[in-house]
């Protein structure tokens, strides 16, 4: 294992969402003790370090995001037991651990909420968000006291609750009842989670929805705005309020003490702004935090580089980046710029510029199979959003959860039950046995990536300068400085246009990996042919 406080910076990360990686067990649900069985894979894949989507006690309202026992396993995953040795295991393999703390809101069986609810007296009430019922309508509904949203269901997020003759606040479901992070117990009590978790050899935390803890004191109505996706508002007051920044930087305390733990924030929206204030102006605030914005860029070069330097700008002195390109809630990448002949091709492009820009790669599970996902029949939707938005295609989240592709054996390996999502179409050819055989795979492709990541510092830790400004052609050079980068320089060349285009070589360099040329191959300082899609990364020299 990489060791150092820094070790993270290094990193590659990959996400698993454990109901759909492996299943031990037969009921057609990945578990903990799937994903202890193929870390050997990961392991040889090349990634440092795994997050892996909630666990913990949960009804699954929202698979995991309700969670009902943050200190305990559903037993759908296994138990305590499994996840110490799965933990155990992993660091044997020199693989990092992180969890997801799911802290904006709980489930509503959780039992603090079960208390908070059964009286306003009770000393529980307080730990969560409310509002009294103080005008009902013609129908006898009570007036919600703003115009906020439930994401999941498309309605008021105001829910009623009539033992104390109030309601409470649910941004995704009703299941989730969020929250008051004013309240200091609250951020005391996620603060003992933390440290129960760090005890047990845990690594550090994705922070589910991170900027969402405060809501506006005076519950003021979010403005419009014209994104359907964002439900016609602009969430200025439901969600990132400046107040966050001082409860991620008390958490950031926590896991600094209990040394070499990492935090990285899920931020709500796209705005790299947004997503560089929560690493805090002094380096007080998470260790990184998601910039989505990367994640809706059409496939251009041009777009691409635009973004990369947007991030790069807004980013606190200090603070580092990280880059990502496919999660559990979007549609994944390979599908999201998919074209016929060149979606593999594509998917190569955007693995070498994922895991050689400046900043920590976060994977997901199967991009590096080209796993593009598949669109389920209506019976067989589970995601509440992808129920509730039916039959629109472009909210719901069950395509990307597809269950991992293993093998050509029933199920792809991944069950040897019924698989709680159906699996991709494509499985009996795309799997990590048919493409761990095939010397063109994806799958090999991604390994050799990170295999050379691992051997250049440059490429986690250098310096980062563009190369041109070719709207098809996205190059840069990553520089060491002699320190823990290392002195040398690699150039990065990849061609998004699916033509041949033209690119000036700064100097003559020889190639340390690419799609269409042999490494070790020379080439001469001056204009070259990049083939459609090509990848190519040189050694750089003066
Ligand atoms: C985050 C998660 C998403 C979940 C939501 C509510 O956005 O990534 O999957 O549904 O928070 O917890």
């Amino acid at each position: 294992m990489d060791p150092g406080r820094d070790w993270w910076k290094r990193a590659v990360f990959y996400q698993i969402y454990p109901r759909s990686f492996m299943d031990s067990d037969g009921d057609g649900v990945g578990d903990l003790r799937g994903i202890r069985s193929r870390l050997p894979y990961l392991a040889r894949l090349g990634v440092d370090a795994l997050w892996i989507s909630p666990f913990f006690k949960s009804p699954m309202k929202d698979f995991g995001y309700d969670v009902a026992d943050y200190r305990d396993v559903d037993p759908l995953f296994g138990s305590l037991d499994d996840c110490r040795a799965l933990v155990a295991d992993a660091h044997r393999l020199g693989l990092r651990v992180l969890l997801d703390l799911v802290a904006n809101h709980t489930s509503d069986e959780h039992p603090w909420f079960v208390e908070a609810r059964s009286s306003r007296d009770h000393p529980r009430h307080g730990w969560y968000l409310w509002h009294p019922i103080d005008r009902r309508d013609a129908f006898g509904r009570p007036v919600p006291p703003n115009n906020w949203k439930s994401l999941f269901e498309l309605r008021s997020a105001w829910f009623e609750n009539a033992a104390t003759d109030e309601l409470y606040l649910g941004t995704f479901t009703r299941h989730q009842p969020e929250l008051d992070w004013r309240n200091p117990a609250v951020a005391e009590e996620f603060a003992d989670v933390l440290r129960f978790w760090f005890a047990l050899g845990v690594d550090g935390f994705r922070l589910d929805v991170a900027t969402a803890y405060f809501k506006d004191a005076e519950l003021r109505s979010n403005p419009f705005s014209w994104k359907p996706l964002d439900l016609f508002q602009r969430h200025v007051y439901d969600r990132n309020r400046p107040e966050v920044f001082g409860a991620l930087a008390g958490l950031r305390k926590v896991a600094d003490e209990a040394g070499e733990r990492v935090l990285v924030g899920e931020t709500h929206g796209r705005d790299p702004a947004l997503a560089a204030a929560c690493h805090g102006e002094r380096g007080e605030g998470l260790h990184m935090a998601f910039n989505f914005e990367f994640l809706f860029r059409p496939w251009s070069a041009r777009a691409f580089r635009d973004s990369a330097r947007a991030w790069y700008a807004a980013l606190p002195e200090g603070a580092w980046p990280n880059f990502t390109l496919s999660n559990h809630d979007q549609l994944r990448h390979a599908r999201r710029y998919r074209k016929a002949g060149f979606t593999d091709a594509r998917a190569r492009v955007a693995a070498a510029m994922l895991l050689t820009l400046r900043g920590s790669p976060f994977l997901y599970y199967g991009e590096e199979l080209g796993m593009e996902g598949s669109f389920p029949r209506r019976r067989e939707l589970r995601d509440p959003l992808g129920i509730a938005t039916w039959p629109l295609r472009a909210y719901g989240r069950d395509p990307e959860r597809a269950p991992m592709q293993w093998d050509s054996s029933p199920n792809a390996g991944f069950t040897e039950g019924r698989p709680w999502l159906p699996l991709e179409p494509g499985w009996r050819g795309r799997n990590v046995e048919a493409q761990e055989r095939d010397r063109g795979s994806v799958l090999n492709f991604y390994k050799a990536l990170l295999a050379l990541r691992r051997s250049r510092p440059e490429l986690a830790l250098g310096d980062l300068a563009f190369v041109g400004e070719d709207p098809d052609v996205l190059a840069y050079e990553r520089r060491g400085d002699g320190g823990a980068a290392g002195e040398g320089r690699v150039l990065v060349v990849l061609n998004f246009a699916s033509k041949d285009r033209r690119f000036e070589l700064p100097s003559d360099a020889s190639v340390l990996l690419g799609t269409h040329r042999e490494a070790g191959a020379r080439n001469r300082a001056g204009r070259t042919e990049l083939r459609p899609c090509e990848v190519l990364l040189l050694e750089g020299r003066d």
